[in-house]
């Protein structure tokens, strides 16, 4: 059974650890690029749908089913704003099939595990896909090492038809599961909370847990009340570089509730700023203490910051207090401009990685997957 997805999901483009590589939409512009690119039979002769010879009236046709059709969600990859390849996966079977390559002078420098990652992490946080699967030709190792480097298990053998090549070529299957991916992605345990990225199947409870939420003045979350609000707030996560920047939400352990959300995003090389927000039920429990610090160690000792920053509202003293049971000093005060509009008077804090680390009495939490 095939399956839609929703419109404008590329609207903005996704970008990767590395900079100058990011996911964009596909425009009939890209024609002659893609044209090149899989003109080359090198390229073409791993991919079983792309005829060869492949023209400029190939890649604009190509273009133009895709940009008519919902079961599939394509990519284009920007390397130092250049097309340097497509990365697609084709919902329209009975499973969700993963697709992509790159011209020949952006293949061998690791730009296809960047940006498949992306695609795929984007595309399991953006929408409701249960598992997703691959085949790569068995002459073909370096798309075999990608799908394994990128946690795809291997399903077996089957035979396609290559266009290119003109015969039947074998394959090997693999699927990545969402259970699978989920483990791969960035995590942190602490006592009574789980803090993982958020997916689309949490909208519903972010939105309910934000309808009166406190926070920093600046907390890098626009406001999330609403169900459009929060899938918004779910795609902008989805959607940017980590561990550069980041998004997680806090669910108590024991009830398994969403009750707020923390964050960084880089504002200067190796200087993060923190935002954090809970909703009005569960205040006064310590839960932010416990999740502002175990975030800030997964900055430091797996994201790479050296320093961290935070804003905090003048009238706002339980963020205050929450920064400074971090370790966070007061640095002076600023205006800052809170997502809901206008300018507040807002003090401006600051701790380095060295005070944190020597300053933390706390329990370590269990801080996963933050490499990049
Ligand atoms: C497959 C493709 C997307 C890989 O992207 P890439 O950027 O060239 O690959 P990377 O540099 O990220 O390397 C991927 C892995 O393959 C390995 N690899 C590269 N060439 C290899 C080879 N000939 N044999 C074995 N492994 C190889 C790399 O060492 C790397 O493994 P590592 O992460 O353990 O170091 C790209 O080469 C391509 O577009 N090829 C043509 C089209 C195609 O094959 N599409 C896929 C169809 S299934």
């Amino acid at each position: 059974m095939s399956m839609l997805f929703d419109e404008g999901l590329l609207l903005e483009d996704c970008t990767t650890a590395e900079t100058i590589v990011r996911l964009r939409r596909l425009t009939l512009n890209d024609a002659p690029a893609i044209a090149a690119a899989l003109g080359d039979f090198a390229v073409a002769r791993n991919l079983t749908q792309v005829p060869h010879p492949y023209g400029l009236d190939d890649a604009e046709a190509w273009l133009k089913s895709v940009a008519d059709r919902r079961d599939m969600l394509a990519a284009g990859v920007s390397v130092d704003g250049a097309l340097g390849g497509v990365v697609a996966i084709d919902a329209s079977g009975a499973t969700p099939e993963l697709g992509y390559w790159l011209a020949a002078p952006f293949q061998g420098r690791g730009v296809g595990r960047l940006a498949v990652r992306a695609f795929l992490d984007f595309a399991f946080a953006a929408t409701d896909l249960a598992t997703i699967d691959a085949g790569h030709m068995l002459d073909n190792p370096a798309s075999g090492r990608l799908l394994a480097r990128l946690g795809f298990r291997p399903t077996g053998e089957t035979d396609a038809f290559s266009k290119a090549r003109g015969a039947t070529v074998r394959l090997a299957t693999s699927t990545l599961e969402r259970a699978a991916w989920t483990n791969g992605q960035p995590a942190i345990e602490t006592p009574r909370l789980s803090l993982r990225m958020p997916t689309r199947a949490d909208v519903a409870e972010i939105a309910r847990a934000a309808e009166a939420p406190i926070g920093l003045a600046t907390a890098p979350f626009a406001e999330l009340a609403l169900t459009a609000e929060a899938q918004a707030f779910v795609l902008r996560a989805a959607r940017e570089m980590r561990p550069t920047n980041l998004s997680l939400i806090l669910r108590l352990k024991e009830e398994r509730t969403v009750v707020g959300g923390v964050g960084w995003r880089s504002v200067e090389p190796g200087v993060v700023e923190l935002g954090f927000w809970l909703g009005a039920a569960h205040r006064g429990r310590g839960l932010m203490v416990e999740a502002a610090r175990a975030t800030l160690e997964a900055a430091f000792l797996g994201g790479g910051a050296k320093a961290a920053r935070a804003n905090c509202r003048a009238s706002d003293w339980a963020s205050r207090q929450v920064l400074i049971r971090c370790g966070f000093q007061w640095e002076g005060s600023t205006l800052v401009r809170p997502a809901s509009g206008g300018s507040l008077a807002a003090d401006r804090f600051r701790l380095d990685r060295d005070t944190f680390l020597s300053f933390r009495e706390w329990a370590a939490a269990d801080v996963r997957a933050f490499g990049g």
